[in-house]
């Protein structure tokens, strides 16, 4: 089976101290949710901190993204073999990412290869538009960008990918449970079809967008969704707390 996997992606938020006191609160609450995978995916300045934090629990590490070239002249940016040393888990493809920093499909791919050449486990994160969506397009567009992100990649179970419809994200309008696994059984079938049935049935694919502690049930009840990316309620302890509380009670009860 799966093992079920919550992230919390901090996005531009938080100081090193903030961070540092954010972590200390989320483990102070942590007993007893071993059959959840935890992932905090703070700011790349935190990260060397927050390690020596997390040292001896089992918090796992990740990064917001990076770039697809060991290292050379590329001013500021953060190469994959300095995440090696820190993480676990890197983000990329985040809508964000593309869509304020170009991001195109192809760059994606080259980060997704890069990623599992040199050991970390991308969390790669598809989604429609508002737009889109609206059009019926939903199935074409992610369709095209898990194809195009996941080209010439290896079959690997240690994938992640999160399905984060844009209109869901940071706006308090989530998807429906069910909406969501639709378009994520759609993503376990399209990895299928691209590598194999076995190693589909092995990717864990997550929901993002406006996921908090009042609606994670809905989502962790549905077969197909392995957990959530979570953007906001990841900088409230409690609140992320009670998220891996949930889905650590739902999916043991199952
Ligand atoms: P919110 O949870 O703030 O909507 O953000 C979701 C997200 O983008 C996580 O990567």
């Amino acid at each position: 089976m799966r093992k079920p996997l919550i992230a919390g992606n901090w996005k531009m938020n938080t100081s090193l101290e903030e961070a540092k006191r954010l972590v200390q609160a989320i483990l102070n609450e942590l007993d007893g949710i071993d059959v959840v995978e935890k992932v905090l995916c703070p700011p790349f300045i935190s990260l060397a901190a927050i390690k020596e934090l997390l040292r001896g629990t089992s918090v796992e590490l990740g990064a917001q993204n990076m770039y697809f070239e060991d290292k050379g002249a590329y001013t500021g940016e953060i190469s994959p073999i300095m995440l090696t040393d820190l993480c676990d888990f890197v983000i990329l493809g985040h809508s964000e990412r593309r869509q304020y920093f170009f991001e195109t499909d192809e760059i994606v791919n080259k980060k997704v290869r890069k990623a599992f050449e040199i050991g970390l486990k991308p969390i790669v994160c598809v989604g429609e538009s508002l737009n889109e969506n609206e059009a019926g397009k939903t199935e074409p567009v992610i369709t095209n960008q898990v194809r195009e992100g996941l080209a010439g990649v290896r079959p690997s179970g240690q994938l992640v990918v999160a399905y984060e419809p844009i209109w869901a994200i940071g706006t308090g309008k989530a998807a429906t449970g069910k909406q969501a696994n639709a378009t994520i059984s759609l993503i376990r079938n399209i990895v299928a079809g691209l590598w194999n049935k076995e190693t589909a049935k092995e990717v864990r694919i997550l929901y993002g967008g406006s996921v908090t502690g009042n609606n994670i049930a809905e989502f962790i009840a549905e077969p197909d969704i392995d957990g959530a990316l979570v953007g906001g309620a990841s900088l409230k302890a409690n609140e992320f707390v009670s998220i891996l509380k949930q889905t650590a009670k739902l999916k043991s009860t199952r």
